[in-house]
């Protein structure tokens, strides 16, 4: 008999026939109120669940997954799930990093493309009909080549940015990191600092940290008053490492020069949030890797992963390994 294992995210019909070949898979288009009870029932009987970073199932959720031995997110984040309830409980969590990092590296580039240079604001008054003259002082964006960039977590994506900026653009690098990152040093002279140098002296703060219990909110009212008037943030790892009111204040007084973001506290972002009214935030709905491209890798990676965890072998992509070592 195959193992049960619970899909709850879409899949192309390539991917989605490979799992079946390997198990027998019980699958939801998500999780929502109307499905609650059937989830929940293939929940409880799972060995293996296969979904992304928009639904995250809870821990007492989880507490009813009695079978489950492996859980595999087509994401690189980890954090709709507890991991270190998951490691003692000696489930690995297998994720995708790698496959995403220059499609993310994209996004942010776009974001600071469109945030310097005005594109959307300037885009909606053609469309509106509001060109009327030609562009003037008041319209104007600012320079990216040659500007600093720096960068809070240096890690693979970090690190796609700081080769599109440092070569493409002539850029400057500066970086924050739990640890230096010596290939960054040298391949795009990045230099390392702490997070309030970093902040006072770029004229792009770009923060790409996973959301941990040591991340959530480090960028808050008292971050914001450190960078320069004329600079830009732009957030693509997730919305709850920053502080958002103090953001939305940051660009409503115009502490700030303008603000990108990939990633939001609530997602989908509602329409009534203060950001929406902001000429000066580009707005992108958590698209850093959704080209057709990297959503197959990723799905295809997360399928492997899911396939090859279940047969035991975690030497690729286990998100939680270190903490199920220090248990087995
Ligand atoms: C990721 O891979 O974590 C992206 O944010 C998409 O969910």
């Amino acid at each position: 008999m195959k193992p049960k294992v619970l899909l709850y995210k879409p899949l192309p019909n390539d991917e989605r026939q490979r799992l079946a070949r390997h198990f027998e898979v019980m699958a939801f288009d998500g999780f929502h109120g109307h499905n609650e009870d059937e989830f929940l029932a293939a929940l409880r009987e799972a060995e293996g669940i296969l979904g992304g970073s928009g639904i995250k199932l809870s821990t007492e959720q989880l507490e009813q997954a009695v079978n489950l031995k492996v859980a595999s997110t087509i994401s690189v984040g980890t954090d709709q799930y507890d991991l270190n309830y998951l490691a003692r409980r000696n489930i690995p969590v297998m994720h995708t990093p790698g496959v995403l990092n220059e499609t993310t590296a994209d996004t942010l580039f776009a974001l600071i493309m469109c945030t310097a240079r005005r594109a959307v604001e300037l885009s909606c008054m053609v469309k509106e009909g509001r060109w009327k003259q030609t562009v003037g002082p008041e319209l104007y964006g600012t320079d990216v080549h040659g500007k600093t960039l720096g960068i809070i977590g240096m890690g693979r994506i970090g690190q796609a940015l700081a080769k599109r900026a440092h070569l493409g653009f002539d850029m400057k690098i500066q970086y924050a990191n739990r640890r230096r990152n010596p290939q960054a040093e040298q391949t795009y002279q990045a230099s390392y600092m702490d997070i309030d140098n970093l902040l006072a002296s770029s004229d792009f703060v770009c923060v790409m940290t996973p959301l941990t219990a040591e991340t959530e909110g480090m960028i808050g009212a008292r971050e914001f008053a450190l960078m320069k008037t004329d600079s830009i943030f732009i957030n693509g790892s997730r919305g709850k490492v920053i502080d958002e009111s103090a953001l939305i204040k940051a660009l409503q007084t115009k502490q700030i020069r303008a603000a990108g973001l990939d990633v939001f506290q609530q997602e989908p972002l509602s329409a009534d949030s203060p950001l929406c009214q902001l000429d000066n935030a580009v707005l992108f709905p958590h698209i850093g890797s959704a080209t057709v491209e990297t959503r197959h890798k990723m799905i295809t990676c997360a399928v492997n992963n899911l396939i090859q965890a279940m047969s035991g072998d975690l030497s690729q992509n286990c998100a939680n390994g270190h903490l199920l070592k220090n248990i087995r």
